[in-house]
Formats: C-alpha cells, sequence, structure tokens
C-alpha cells in the first residue's frame, strides 16, 4: 500500500464506538446503546478488543463486495472500521505467516447469524487465499458443501428459517503457502425428531420440500412420489412454503452443489430414494388384530406406501411387515419374539425414519469428507470453524435442547478460559503485571450436566441401563435427589424443597439455571431419545435390504456381527464428541464471533432493547470488556500508535528517526501524560484508561485542525503566489506582445508614409523630366514643322515663280500667235474674196448632215411599232431634228403595220380600243382583259348538240355567247346561265337545258354599272317602263365582264337610231329588285374564298360584295 494513501482508523469516523473496550462509562445502557447506534447507523459489528460482536441485520447490506474483501485484506485488525472481514483475515494471515492453527468460535442465540457469519469467513478466506485451477476446485468443493448440508441438516423453525439443526464443525487445511488444500467436516447430533414430528409452526428438514417441488416429473415417478406435500403425513403443513425460500431453486443449487462435491449420479439417486422413502414410511399406518392371547397385535393397514418403499429400497415386503408386528429380544442365547401392539408399531416405524435419514446425514458428511479431504500428506495448518445450533429456549425444551444448551454452555466455558488465558498470556508476553479480574464462570453449569459420577447425563445414562422399569419420571426422581443441592438445578420435588411452591415449574419438569438462562426441561422422552433404540429386526430387515446404501447405513443388522451389547447413549455419544471438540479447539488460537439478534421478528430495523440486553448479559461481553479492561483497556503496536499521533510533538513531528518505542516515550513524555497511565509493553504501548485515549484522540483532532489550517494556509500561500508569477509572467509576456505590435504598427506606418513621400517625390521627379522631354519633343516638332513650313513656304515661292514665269511665257507664246496670225492675216488679207467664210461654214455644215444621215441610214431601228430605240444624235444642235426624225419614222412604221390588218382584225382591234377607252384606268380588273382576245362566242352554239334547241330559238346571229353567274336577289349566290348576246337582245338560258329564262331587246337597257375594282359584278339597269323593267334589273358576273360590257355597249351604238347604253363606273350603286331599291356596295376583303369576290345579302337594302385585294 502507497504511503499518500489515506488510512482509515477504527478510531475515526466513528459511529458510537467501534471497540467497546474504549466504551466510556461503560455500564450496561451505555453498551446497549452503543449497539443500537451502530446497528441503527447498518455498522453491525463492533468489537470488543479482537472479539467481534455481529448484529443480525436481517438483510442484505452491500458490505460483502469484492471490493470490501480487498478492502480488508492484508490490513491490520484495527486499522480499518470493524468487520467479519478483518477477523477472517487476521485468523488467515496469522494462520499463514505465523503458523498457528486456528479456531472461530460462532456462538449466538438460533437465528442470531451463525451460519451466515461462517459462510463469510469462509467466504473471504475463499477469496483472499492462493489461486489456480487445483485450489480453486478445493476451494468450490468448500464452498458447496454448504448448500448440501443445509438441505439435509437445515429446517424451518420459529426462530429462523433457515435453523441448522446440526453442530458443524469444518476444518479448513492450509499447506505453508496458505493454499487450501482441503477440509474435514464434523457434524454433531442432527435433531432427528424433526424428521417424523414438527413443531407449530415449524417444518420438517429442507430436503423433503425441495425435493417434491423441484424434481422433475420423471424423477418423481421413479421416486413414487407426488408433488402434494400434504400427501406425506411426515410434513407438515402449515407452513409449508417459507416466505423467500424458494425451494424448487434450491433443488437445483443442491443438485449442481452434489456434483461438484464429486457426488456420483447413482449416489445422488440413491440418497434421493431414501428421501423418499422415509416420507413413504411416515405414510404407513396400522390397525389392532385382535389376537388369541387377548393381546392386539399390529398390522398394516394399506399395504401400498409399504409396497412401495419396499420397491425403493430393494427391501422384501414381508420381511418388514413382519418387523412391524414382531420384535425378537435376545437373552442369553435365547431368542423370544414378541409381539408388538399399535403403538410400538408407530413407535417402531418413527424409530426407523429417525435413523433412517440421520445415518443418511452421517453418510453424506463423511462421503462429503471423501470429496474434499487433502490429498497431500505434507504437513497442514488449520482453520476450524465452529458452527453449531445456538443456545435454544422453547416453550416446551426437550433432549434435543438440553443437549444443544449443553453444548453451547461448553463453548461459553471455553470462551471464558481462552479469552482471560489469551488476555493473560498477551500481558507475560509484553512482559506486564497481570492483575486478577472476577467473572463469572459457568464451570459449575457444565458440571452439573458432564459431570462423571453425578452429572445429569451420566444419571440418565445410568437410568436407561438399569434393568426394571425404568420412565422419564424415574429419571426426575433421580435427578431430584442427586442434584437437589446444585444451585444451578431447579426442580418442584427436589430434596431441597426450595421450589415446592413455584408454580411456574411443573412437576414432570426440572428447570437448569444456564449461563443464558433459566431453561425449563421436560422429562418426558429423554430416556427413549437418549436410548435411541431401533429394534434388531428393523435393523437386519434394512441390512438385507438390496440398496447399495443400506449395508452402510446399518451394519448392526449383519446377523454374523450380533452384538448384544447396548450401543453407546446418544448422550454418551454426543458428551464424547463434545469433549473431543473442546480439546481441539484448545490447541488453536481462537477467534470469536458473537452473534446477536436484534428481534425476535426476523426483521430488519427492528432493535429490541430487552432481548439484545439479555444476550449481552449471558454472552458475559460486559464481563469481556471489563477483563478486557481490567489491566489495560487499549494496546497498540508501537509503529501505528506513532505514526498516529506523531504530529502531536515536535520532537516526532513530521519524522521520528530512531525506534518506535522511543518516539511513542518522548510523545507521551511531551504530552504530559501521568506515567501510571500507560505502559511499556515489549512490542505495544499499553494504555491504562480508554480516557486518556479520548484525550489523546482529542489534542491529535485539534493539532489536526491546526496542521489543515496550517496545509490550507500554505497551500493558499503558495497557490497565490502561483497565480501572482503566472499572472506576472502572462502580464510580461503580454506587454512584450504588445510592445512588439505597436512598434510593428509604428513601423509600417512610416514605412508606408515613406514611401508615399517617396512616390511622391518619385512622381514629382518623374513628371519633371517629362516636361523637359514633352518640351524637348515639341520643340523639335516644332523645330520640324518650321522647317517644313519654311521649305513648304520656300517651294511655293519657287512654284509660283515657276507657274508665273510659264504663263508669261505661255501668254507670250498666245500674244506670239496672236501677233504672228494679226500679221498674216494682215498680209495675205488681199488674197481672199469677202464671203469665204460663209461658203466654208455651208460646205462645212453640208458635209456633217450628209455623214449624219448615212449614219443613220446605217443605225435604223427595226419596223415593230413596239421596238423603241433610236439612235443616239451626233451633235447638240441636231436635237429637234434628231427627235422629229424619230416621231416621223415612228408614224411611219405604224402606219406601214396597220396596212397589213385585215377587215376583222381591224374590228376587233377597234373593240380593244373602245373597251381601253372605257375602261383604262378606271377599272382594276381592265388590264387583265388586255392581252385575251375577244372571241366572243365562247359556247359555240351552233356546234354544241347540248344547246342546239336554244340555237334554233335565236334566229339572229349570235355575237357573244358564255356563261355567266346570274347573282340570287335573296342570298347573293350565283347560279351559273348561258348568256347570249344578238344584235337586238340579250338572252339569259338556263345552263343545263339551254331552255331561255329571260330575253331582253337592247332597248330596254338603260345603262350598265361597274365596280372600279377587279371583280366580274355588273348590273344591268332597265330603262324604267320598259316590259323587262318588270321583272328588275340583273345583277351578274363574270369573268370576261370587259368584254361583255364593250361588245354590249358597241352593238348598242352600231345601230342607228337606238340610245346609247351607258357604263357607270362606280363602287356604290342602285339596283332594281322587283319593287325594292338594293345598294350593291363593293368593299375591299381579305383573299378568303380564293380569288373570286363574294356577295353577301347582308340586309333588304344592302348587297355587299367583297372584292379580295390583289
Ligand atoms: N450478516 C448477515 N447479513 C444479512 N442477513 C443475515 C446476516 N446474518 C444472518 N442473516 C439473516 O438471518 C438469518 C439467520 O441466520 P443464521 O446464520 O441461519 O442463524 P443461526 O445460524 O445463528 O441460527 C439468515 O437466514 C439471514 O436471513
Ligand atoms: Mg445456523
Amino acid at each position: 500500500m502507497s504511503k499518500m494513501e489515506v488510512k482509515t482508523s477504527l478510531l475515526d469516523n466513528m459511529i458510537g464506538v467501534g471497540d467497546m473496550v474504549l466504551l466510556e462509562p461503560l455500564s450496561e445502557d451505555s453498551f446497549i446503546e452503543n449497539l443500537k447506534k451502530r446497528f441503527d447507523h447498518n455498522e453491525i459489528y463492533t468489537y470488543i478488543g479482537s472479539v467481534v460482536i455481529s448484529m443480525n441485520p436481517y438483510r442484505s447490506l452491500p458490505i460483502y463486495t469484492p471490493d470490501k474483501v480487498e478492502e480488508y485484506r492484508n490490513r491490520n485488525f484495527y486499522e480499518l472500521s470493524p468487520h467479519i472481514y478483518a477477523l477472517a483475515d487476521e485468523a488467515y494471515r496469522s494462520l499463514r505467516d505465523q503458523d498457528k492453527d486456528q479456531c472461530i468460535l460462532i456462538t449466538g442465540e438460533s437465528g442470531a447469524g451463525k451460519t451466515e457469519a461462517s459462510k463469510l469467513v469462509m467466504s473471504y478466506v475463499a477469496a483472499v487465499c492462493g489461486k489456480g485451477q487445483e485450489v480453486n476446485k478445493v476451494k468450490e468443493q468448500l464452498l458447496q458443501s454448504n448448500p448440501v448440508l443445509e438441505a439435509f441438516g437445515n429446517a424451518k423453525t420459529v426462530r429462523n428459517d433457515n435453523s441448522s439443526r446440526f453442530g458443524k464443525y469444518m476444518d479448513i487445511e492450509f499447506d505453508f503457502k496458505g493454499d487450501p488444500l482441503g477440509g474435514v467436516i464434523s457434524n454433531y447430533l442432527l435433531e432427528k425428531s424433526r424428521v417424523v414430528k414438527q413443531p407449530r409452526g415449524e417444518r420438517n428438514f429442507h430436503i423433503f420440500y425441495q425435493l417434491l417441488s423441484g424434481a422433475s416429473e420423471d424423477t418423481l415417478r421413479k421416486l413414487k412420489l407426488e408433488r402434494d406435500f400434504s400427501k406425506y403425513n411426515y410434513l407438515s403443513l402449515d407452513s409449508a412454503a417459507v416466505n423467500g425460500l424458494d425451494d424448487s431453486a434450491n433443488f437445483r443449487t443442491v443438485r449442481n452443489a452434489m456434483q461438484i462435491v464429486g457426488f456420483m449420479e447413482d449416489e445422488v439417486q440413491s440418497v434421493l430414494e431414501l428421501v423418499a422413502a422415509v416420507l413413504k414410511l411416515g405414510n404407513i399406518e396400522f390397525k389392532p388384530e385382535s389376537r388369541v392371547n387377548g393381546l392386539d397385535e399390529s398390522r398394516v393397514k394399506d399395504k401400498n406406501d409399504l409396497k412401495e418403499m419396499c420397491e425403493l429400497l430393494g427391501i422384501e415386503q414381508g420381511v418388514l411387515e413382519r418387523a412391524f408386528s414382531f420384535r425378537t429380544v435376545e437373552a442369553k442365547q435365547e431368542k423370544v419374539s414378541t409381539t408388538l401392539n399399535v403403538a410400538q408399531a408407530y413407535y417402531a416405524r418413527d424409530a426407523l425414519a429417525k435413523n433412517l435419514y440421520s445415518r443418511l446425514f452421517s453418510w453424506l458428511v463423511n462421503r462429503i469428507n471423501e470429496s474434499i479431504k487433502a490429498q497431500t500428506k505434507t504437513r497442514k495448518k488449520v482453520m476450524g470453524v465452529l458452527d453449531i445450533y445456538g443456545f435454544e429456549i422453547f416453550e416446551d425444551n426437550s433432549f434435543e435442547q438440553f443437549i444443544i444448551n449443553y453444548c453451547n454452555e461448553k463453548l461459553q466455558q471455553i470462551f471464558i478460559e481462552l479469552t482471560l488465558r489469551e488476555e493473560q498470556e498477551e500481558y507475560i508476553r509484553e512482559g506486564i503485571e497481570w492483575t486478577h479480574i472476577e467473572y463469572f464462570n459457568n464451570a459449575v453449569i457444565c458440571d452439573l450436566i458432564e459431570n462423571n459420577t453425578n452429572g445429569i447425563l451420566a444419571m440418565l445414562d445410568e437410568e436407561c441401563l438399569r434393568p426394571g422399569t425404568v420412565t422419564d419420571d424415574t429419571f426426575l426422581d433421580k435427578l431430584n435427589t442427586v442434584c437437589a443441592e446444585h444451585p444451578h438445578f431447579e426442580s418442584r420435588l427436589s430434596k431441597s424443597s426450595k421450589f415446592l411452591n413455584d408454580h411456574s415449574l411443573p412437576h414432570c419438569c426440572f428447570r437448569i439455571q444456564h449461563y443464558a438462562g433459566k431453561v425449563l426441561y421436560r422429562v418426558e422422552g429423554f430416556m427413549d431419545k437418549n436410548n435411541d433404540l431401533l429394534y434388531r429386526d428393523l435393523s437386519q430387515a434394512m441390512w438385507k435390504a438390496n440398496h447399495s446404501l443400506m449395508k452402510v447405513l446399518f451394519p448392526e443388522g449383519n446377523p454374523s456381527k450380533v452384538n448384544l451389547k447396548r450401543p453407546p447413549t446418544a448422550g454418551f455419544q454426543f458428551r464424547a464428541s463434545v469433549g473431543t471438540l473442546m480439546r481441539n479447539l484448545q490447541t488453536k488460537n481462537p477467534n470469536y464471533i458473537r452473534c446477536i439478534k436484534p428481534n425476535d421478528k426476523k426483521a430488519a430495523h427492528i432493535f429490541t432493547e430487552a432481548l439484545v440486553c439479555h444476550q449481552v448479559r449471558y454472552l458475559g461481553l460486559m464481563e469481556n470488556v471489563r477483563v478486557r479492561r481490567a489491566g489495560y483497556a487499549f494496546r497498540q503496536p508501537y509503529e501505528p500508535c506513532l505514526e498516529r499521533y506523531k504530529m502531536l510533538c515536535k520532537q516526532t513531528w513530521p519524522h521520528w528517526r530512531g525506534p518506535a518505542r522511543d518516539g511513542v516515550e518522548v510523545l507521551l513524555k511531551d504530552l504530559q501524560i501521568p506515567v501510571e497511565e500507560y505502559s511499556y509493553g515489549r512490542s505495544k504501548i499499553f494504555i491504562r484508561n480508554p480516557r486518556t485515549l479520548f484525550t489523546l484522540e482529542e489534542v491529535r483532532k485539534q493539532r489536526l485542525q491546526d496542521l489543515a489550517t496550517l496545509i490550507q494556509k500554505i497551500y493558499r500561500g503558495w497557490k497565490c503566489r502561483t497565480h501572482f508569477l503566472l499572472m506576472k509572467k502572462s502580464q510580461v509576456t503580454v506587454a512584450a506582445w504588445y510592445r512588439r505590435y505597436a512598434q510593428q504598427k509604428r513601423y509600417q506606418q512610416v514605412k508606408s508614409s515613406a514611401i508615399v513621400v517617396q512616390s511622391f517625390i518619385r512622381g514629382w521627379r518623374a513628371r519633371k523630366i517629362l516636361r523637359e522631354l514633352k518640351y524637348q519633343k515639341r520643340c523639335k516638332e516644332a523645330v520640324t514643322t518650321i522647317a517644313a513650313f519654311w521649305h513648304g513656304t520656300q517651294a511655293r515661292r519657287e512654284l509660283r515663280r515657276l507657274k508665273e514665269e510659264a504663263r508669261r511665257k505661255h501668254a507670250v507664246a498666245v500674244i506670239w500667235a496672236y501677233w504672228l496670225g494679226l500679221k498674216v492675216r494682215r498680209e495675205y488679207r488681199k488674197f481672199f474674196r469677202a464671203n469665204a467664210g460663209r461658203k466654208i461654214y455651208e460646205f462645212t455644215m453640208q458635209r456633217i448632215m450628209q455623214k449624219y444621215f448615212l449614219d443613220l441610214k446605217k443605225t435604223m431601228p427595226s419596223m415593230s411599232p413596239i421596238d423603241k430605240s433610236w439612235p443616239a444624235r451626233p451633235y447638240l444642235f441636231l436635237e429637234d431634228t434628231h427627235e422629229e426624225l424619230r416621231r416621223i419614222f415612228h408614224l411611219w412604221r405604224c402606219k406601214k403595220y396597220r396596212s397589213q390588218f385585215t377587215e376583222q382584225k381591224k374590228a376587233i382591234f377597234e373593240e380593244k380600243l373602245e373597251a381601253s377607252e372605257m375602261f383604262k384606268d378606271r377599272k382594276a380588273l381592265y388590264p387583265s382583259s388586255v392581252s385575251q382576245p375577244f372571241k366572243g362566242d365562247y359556247l359555240e352554239i351552233s356546234k354544241n348538240p347540248k344547246y342546239q334547241k336554244l340555237g334554233s330559238l335565236v334566229e339572229e346571229k349570235i355575237i357573244l355567247a358564255d356563261t355567266v353567274n346570274k347573282v340570287n336577289r335573296a342570298n347573293g349566290k350565283g347560279a351559273p346561265r348561258l348568256f347570249l348576246l344578238t344584235k337586238n337582245s340579250l338572252i339569259l338560258a338556263d345552263q343545263k337545258s339551254g331552255q331561255i329564262k329571260s330575253n331582253v331587246p337592247l332597248d330596254d337597257i338603260g345603262s350598265v354599272s361597274v365596280s372600279s375594282q377587279s371583280d366580274g359584278f355588273f348590273a344591268l339597269r332597265l330603262k324604267e317602263g320598259s316590259a323587262a323593267a318588270a321583272k328588275g334589273d340583273f345583277l351578274l358576273s363574270s369573268e370576261r365582264l370587259i368584254e361583255i360590257v364593250t361588245k354590249l355597249h358597241r352593238t348598242a351604238a352600231s345601230t342607228a337610231g337606238r340610245s346609247q347604253i351607258r357604263v357607270d363606273i362606280t363602287d356604290e350603286f342602285l339596283v332594281q329588285f322587283k319593287q325594292d331599291k338594293v345598294c350593291v356596295k363593293f368593299v375591299p376583303g381579305g383573299p378568303r374564298n380564293g380569288n373570286s369576290a363574294t356577295c353577301k345579302r347582308k340586309n333588304n337594302r344592302l348587297l355587299e360584295v367583297s372584292v379580295p385585294s390583289p
């Protein structure tokens, strides 16, 4: 353990006082008060020196964890707060390190927690001792023996749901390293009467219930058992189910534990068969059968159970049946067979059941021992754990309680002896003077029971062996005489007659003042139980059984080994084994665990002071403390003492160099503790009065506070200084960084300003240079310009001069020429006539004209009237002549052209001309008609057979025949009609039949109206009052409108005396339809239904013709 780890001491954080020796003031009240206080704070363990007092908490506390085991491992006993682990560790370490055999003695009332304590000790030792495969197996076997033994040996009693009904002492054997090698279990007196009868509110042994509720159907069938508890006479039913106890789960645990411990499968089976057999046995019932001699003989009532039991154990049914009816008494080579009455048969049955079960239990213990016994023969160290049934006081106490209490009495004895001896030995060891202390020694009570000559057990044996009629009452009588004077024996009829009037003491009872209280024993059954008689017939029947265990369990049944001597009585056996146990314990170093139960209700949190007080009293705990304190209340080795208190003295604080003892001496002297308050042992300091220790503790506490303050002060100082230094360092760092930053900033500013200034200067300089350069450049340019101008001026001057010179020369030449001409003319005038000039002119003109006409003849255009070409004029002055010649030529060639025409062709042209005069530039349809020849007869009526009839009807020559559309006056739609024009009339006929629809004389036609647009509509307007006018005007349309209207007009004009037909060109005109005058209006419209115009009657007065725009 590191030095730094904080050690908690027994004296630290104590609830109440951890060690009763230090209790101040010491009184029974303060003792109980201390226990209660600790119990209320879940501190169930308290020390009296090295003895551990354990209060049963009746609930699981979190103080048995692996962490706790580690905490207590290898620590000094007083180092930590009291715990059973501290005791176990102390015992284990002194076994391992000091080679001392140990025993752990656990005492206390039934239900006080002894068995639990023993298991805790064992589990602790298992946890801290060596590890390894082999070792672990041994450990596991040792630990797993507990569930097996508890199943067979524990039962629910009124005091404890899991009360051990046998005494158990287990030796665990270790090798020199402290590794477990194995163990030996001794068992003491199983309370076998429980097998056949249980007091009210209690149960039989756990195994019966576990088997019935936990075994599989298959197993039960094999064992011929039924699950129902109520089927079995031996099982008490009122408390069959116990709260918090799961029998079936426990059965599995037991089976598993048996397997781990090393039971073979067939062994387990045999054990269960025996358990089943006991149950079956309980169900066998008897009935009386009268015999000739007048006595009743018992007979088995229902043989089924008997049969099944015999089958289970392999017994011949007849043999057993006989054994329940007869008894063979052998005396001096004589065999006498007597009959058994019903009561005796029942007695025999129960005796058999008890023996069967208790022998099975002993066999189990032996079998376990076989498994767990140490394999090696090396020298072993031993740790014994004693868990014996606790002191019992019931309402009705019998032989079992007597025996149990005797055992406890013996344990108390050994406790007293060993504690005192140990105390004494320590003083001697340490070289300290020993002073004697008074305490109650229970040796007298032990003597009352076990004295060889007049002890109660001896009396009982004597009475059992005495020939003649012996009963329980004769035994009581005997006690009344022999023990009358004993201070701890009380009986109503005792010789001393002290208790004659004590009505709390019935006649059939005696009372013993045990160390733990007075117990009233009923003598009934003492003799039987002590005798523990099993009829030989039964044991022989058992021995004969064909079952693996029976021969081992009933060796006395072997007929070849008939022993006439009575077997030792139960009391005798027990006394002997207790004697052996005591001797065994005395050779070992004892460790005590004294268990106390806080209440009678098996409930947590309840502390019944009276009950605890009673236990404290009879356990002699107060005496224990007193003995411990008589000499010196407190002792401690020098090293831990110095370690704990060294801060109280300057010389020893903080380090004492030198022997610890000297340190303690210096310390105590310095503290001025009176010399008589302590003495120096060899290795320990002994402090007489707890008060001294508490003073020390008080001063230590004070000093610890001072030290804490000091540490705090130094720590605070250190912390502040460190903090300050850190701050200072940080400040410097920050300042440095800041300065650096500021300087950097400033430098950058200066640098940038410098750059600005620099750039300005550079700029200024550069501009200056630039100006200079520009100036120079301008100068150069100026020079060049000036030079250029100068050169230009020079050149121009030169040019002007040269031009002037040339002009002068020219002028000179002209003048010279004129002058020469003048001179020539003056000279030659006399040689020419006066009009020679005119003659030259005329001649020249003649020549020119000649050439003009000859050229014209050569380049004359063609004779076609439409040829527009004409040669260009050669001279401007011939302009007019040239044009005139062109006109004349054209007229001439037209005349030439016309002169070629026939009469017919001439008429056609005339017609075309007339059409042109009428429509040119007035109707948009006109241009398209120019190129079409006016054929006139398009239908060829005379040739067409279809129109033969029509042709015959029209006598006159047909000028024009064509198909037109007659516009329906009602809706504007067109209907085709044949249109025939003759010299005198106009005929409209049906197109298909050729039948004449109307025949209108040309004289009746007043005018024709057409539009200016490209449509072919035309209205024939009749003269008012004419014959044809009655039908109204005709509105027709034709592609060949221009031809029709021209022909109509010409025909009308050609006849002399006939009025002309007027042609009106207008886009809106009125038409007479019968009575109505309808306005026909032409509107431009989109090219919708092809290119033809459409006519639509808009209303009564309007007929709209929409003409698609071209
Ligand atoms: N240390 C403990 N922690 C929790 N419960 C305990 C403890 N000791 C005893 N008990 C409870 O008390 C009951 C009785 O204990 P047990 O050891 O069987 O008594 P004894 O053997 O003294 O008759 C146990 O079944 C258990 O419920
Ligand atoms: Mg127990």
